[in-house]
């Protein structure tokens, strides 16, 4: 959890992405909605590439929400099937370029071959520093508010002893600062469920690219927006603090 009241620093240290905008992108060249999710696959490597080049250590996306599973079967499967591509396609590369893998989500749900898999990009780049880059996949924000609430009452935590610090320690993303930067492509202005506890101070930006066609362009003028932000932590913004001195 982050209770730092600083200006924004120039490079986020956490970008977290709903990487929203396959499915029209899809339609818009007349394929198959699985056709968006597959460039956006593309899309995903080259960002996280992106992003450790800029500096940024943590990138978290959403790329299944514990809703998507109400999609069409054909689509939700041809998620899950494409996850398994996905990993025996980009892991080698991305483990080459120093990047840490995690998933976080119920794990419950998803099939043993899926979960084999989340495991295996897990261990096999474990010691990578670069970058850590974490897949939310069959993620909600509420769901890790209840399932950290669950673990730290199985833990014999007392209500006297809770306080944000100690429930941020059983979050899904306990390992990682807040996100300071919040990108949702795709053109909708809403959060969906994602990182509700961690956005609390997160700086949003909301753009109408297409996930599938997000890149580097989309990603520095995002970056650029986050830099001219004055990051207050619910504290008086410097401004209003240097007039109140001077006055
Ligand atoms: C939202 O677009 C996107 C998703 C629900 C899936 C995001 C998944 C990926 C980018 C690829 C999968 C990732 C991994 C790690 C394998 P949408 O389908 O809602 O698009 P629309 O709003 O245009 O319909």
């Amino acid at each position: 959890m982050n209770d730092r009241s600083e200006p924004a620093a120039a490079v986020p240290r956490h970008v977290a992405i709903v990487m929203d905008g396959n499915g029209r992108w899809a339609k818009s060249r007349y394929m198959p909605r699985f056709f968006g999710h597959k460039q956006g696959v593309d899309a995903l490597v080259r960002t996280v590439l992106a992003c450790a080049d800029r500096g940024v250590e943590y990138l978290t996306v959403f790329a299944f929400s514990s809703e998507n599973w109400k999609r069409p079967t054909e689509e939700v499967s041809g998620l899950m099937g494409l996850v398994l591509v996905a990993v025996s396609k980009y892991l080698a590369k991305l483990a080459g370029d120093g990047v840490r893998v995690r998933i976080v989500g119920d794990r419950a749900q998803v099939s043993d071959k899926l979960r084999e898999a989340w495991q295996h990009a897990e261990d096999s780049t474990r010691q990578n520093t670069r970058i850590n880059l974490s897949v939310a996949f069959n993620y909600g924000g509420r769901w890790d508010i209840v399932q950290a609430c669950r673990q730290a009452m199985a833990a014999g935590v007392r209500a006297e002893e809770l306080d944000e610090t100690k429930l941020n320690s059983y979050m899904a993303l306990s390992y990682a600062p807040d996100p300071d930067l919040f990108i949702r492509t795709g053109g909708e202005v809403r959060i969906s469920n994602f990182l509700l506890w961690q956005a609390a101070y997160s700086e949003l930006v909301f753009t109408d690219c297409l996930w599938p066609e997000f890149g580097d362009e989309e990603l520095d003028a995002a970056l650029a927006q986050y830099a001219r932000r004055e990051r207050r932590f619910g504290a008086v913004s410097s401004r209003s603090a240097l007039a109140s001195a001077g006055s």
